[in-house]
């Protein structure tokens, strides 16, 4: 079976799936697969094999080597943003025909819109922090956001990831700046709430009708919160899996994970972000196109659990595939 690991994106997330291919190329089993990366940019949609660049053809993902045609069995997508974790890749992939390792199209767009994601949750029961959604060009009143989310507060893209254009902001007079800096990722801003406690993240995945949650990860970090350097510096954040937390709680935090992917119908790995304080679990965010490089969340968590990576990969491709 041939795969692509497609890769790249068109935000600044980019460096990241960039390491998120290195990755899954070690993740995935080259004894029953046949991996290419593929790379997809503003620029150029071509499948990367050592060194060269083979122009995708668009109406059916495929590309010509050698005079040959290789087409593909499953897009094995790690493009984290836009276009790859919001539904434009999945519904491309729909309309071709050619199965895909992510959720699907509705899921993708409301999971990669965190103020969509949050009030839909919210309805099912889910715990989230009070936040605002701004949009590019529209007024706002800074000590009206303050007061309704109280400070300090965290001002985010609302369709962003690993902390690009994210800001702590403790006075109101601060928050322009860091709302003109957030708008730089995006034309929408969310504004929530700060939650002090213990930063935890949890994956999953599910196969045979089963849900495999992962040990769940606690994370410390050094900066003052888990910003961009912190989550891709070594030494910048301690991660500690399992979570020192209470047993009662880590079963809670499972059987919250299960239950949002449910809700939200989501498919092959996921892994979902969360804040512990003072007994509350509050949803943080879910993320459909985790993080895979070699130190990422997910290997770390699918090594502590003592599951044979390889094995974890090939048995959530067959799923994909079926
Ligand atoms: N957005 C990054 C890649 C993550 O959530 O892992
Ligand atoms: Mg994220």
């Amino acid at each position: 079976k041939n795969i692509a690991i497609v890769y790249g994106g068109y935000s600044s997330e980019e460096v990241v799936s960039r390491k998120s291919v290195e990755g899954l190329l070690t993740f995935i089993d080259t004894a029953r697969y046949n991996l290419y990366p593929v790379l997809i940019t503003k620029t150029e949609w071509s499948a990367v094999l050592e060194g060269t660049h083979y122009p995708i053809d668009k109406n059916d993902f495929s590309f010509v080597r050698d005079g040959q045609k290789v087409t593909f069995d499953l897009a094995y997508i790690t493009i984290h943003g836009t276009p790859g974790e919001n539904g434009l890749l999945q519904g491309y992939f729909n309309l071709i025909g050619l199965p895909h390792s992510t959720c699907d199209v509705l899921t993708a767009a409301i999971t990669f819109n965190k103020f969509t994601c949050n009030t839909y949750l919210k309805g099912f029961g889910v715990t989230v922090a009070d936040s605002v959604m701004l949009r590019k060009g529209n007024s706002y009143d800074k000590f009206e956001i303050a007061e309704k989310t109280g400070l300090p507060c965290f001002v985010k893209p609302n369709a962003g990831g690993s902390s690009f254009g994210v800001s702590k902001v403790t006075t109101a007079s601060d928050l322009d700046a860091a709302i003109q800096k957030a708008f730089t990722e995006g034309d929408e801003v969310i504004i929530e709430q700060y939650i002090k406690g213990t930063e935890l993240t949890c994956g999953l995945y599910k196969t045979g009708g089963k849900h495999h949650v992962l040990p769940i990860t606690e994370v410390v970090s050094k900066n003052d919160f888990f910003d961009y350097e912190a989550k891709y510096t070594a030494n910048m954040a301690d991660e500690i899996t399992p979570a020192r937390i209470p047993e009662e709680v880590a079963d809670r935090i499972r059987t919250i994970v299960a239950i949002i992917y449910d809700i939200l119908g989501c498919k092959g790995i996921v892994r979902i972000d969360f804040i512990l304080s003072e007994g509350r679990i509050f949803l943080l965010e879910v993320n459909t196109t985790p993080g895979m490089t070699a130190t990422s969340f997910i290997p770390q968590q699918i090594r502590a659990a003592g599951l044979d990576i390889k094995q974890v990969f090939t048995e959530v491709i067959e799923e994909c595939m079926l």
